[in-house]
């Protein structure tokens, strides 16, 4: 454990107990990997962008090319990043016992840190899909040198209908998909402890999850440095990064 990293004994031993661990996770799961979140002052992507101009079904209508060339690089900076300490702290947990992780994150750190990723609760950057006929899309970039400041990029035409192709992400006003909503509640319904990381708390229904948990008796261990609207629900708070909270939990159970 790091000087400055308190761990509650508690949530070591909760950990230690946990056969089926569910990992709730948010944007700052991903924020030291150089991945923005969404609502951190200067930081965040919405005190920059104005997610009705882009994350919404009327965005898309008004302005396809522009929605589409903001997801495509949000993607860009996903393949330029890596997974975190932290990301790889959760993969190593699974070595003894079951972990499934179900992300509000649009990217595939978890992934590529080697978890289980049960449930994209708010779909991902990686699976494009025609915006009529749902066709997931395979296309590749066609022009991976473009500048990322460029915003305006047309969307490619679906091979089977030829409408434009769209993010395959959740916008706000758009229903959640029901197979991700009902992974997530079976691994809620099934594990014995949930680690929640990185998220504010405030977007509706993912953050019913962790009151879920709590509601079933199950404990909850929060792990973000700064209070969430979650933090007074939770069992166990520990107030650091991923990247340092994640590796000292880790830790701290294997008594190291
Ligand atoms: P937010 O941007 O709302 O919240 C990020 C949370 O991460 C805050 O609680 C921060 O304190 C915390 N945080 C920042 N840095 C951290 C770090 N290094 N380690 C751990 N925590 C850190 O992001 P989300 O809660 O993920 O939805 O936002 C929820 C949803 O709102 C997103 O999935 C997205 C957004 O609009 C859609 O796009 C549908």
């Amino acid at each position: 454990m790091t000087a400055e990293t308190t761990i509650p004994d508690a949530a070591v031993a909760a950990v230690r107990d946990a056969e089926w661990v569910t990992v709730f996770t948010g944007a700052g799961m991903s924020a030291e990997s150089g991945i923005s979140t969404f609502r951190d002052a200067d930081t965040g992507l919405w005190e920059r962008f104005d997610p009705a101009d882009l994350a919404t079904p009327q965005a898309w209508a008004r302005d396809p090319a522009l929605v589409w060339g903001w997801y495509q690089w949000r993607a860009r900076l996903v393949r330029d990043a890596e997974p975190n300490a932290g990301h790889h702290a959760l993969a190593d947990l699974a070595s003894d016992r079951t972990v499934g992780v179900v992300t509000q994150n649009v990217d595939d750190l978890h992934e590529r840190a080697g978890s289980h990723v049960v449930s994209h609760l708010h779909g991902s950057l990686f699976a494009p899909r025609c915006s009529n006929c749902g066709t997931p899309y395979h296309g590749v970039d066609a022009d991976p040198d473009r500048a990322v400041e460029e915003l305006r990029v047309e969307p490619p035409a679906c091979p089977v209908c030829l409408s434009p192709v769209r993010p395959g992400v959740v916008w706000f006003g758009e229903a959640l998909p029901e197979r991700e909503w009902t992974r997530a509640e079976s691994a809620v319904a099934g594990s014995d402890l949930m680690i929640v990381v990185g998220t504010s708390g405030i977007v509706y229904p993912a953050a019913a999850l962790p009151e879920r948990a709590v509601g079933r008796g199950v404990p909850v261990i929060e792990v973000n440095p700064e209070p969430s609207a979650l933090s007074s629900t939770v069992t166990h708070r520990i107030a650091a990064p991923a990247a340092v909270g994640l590796p000292a939990l880790l830790r701290a159970v294997r008594g190291a």
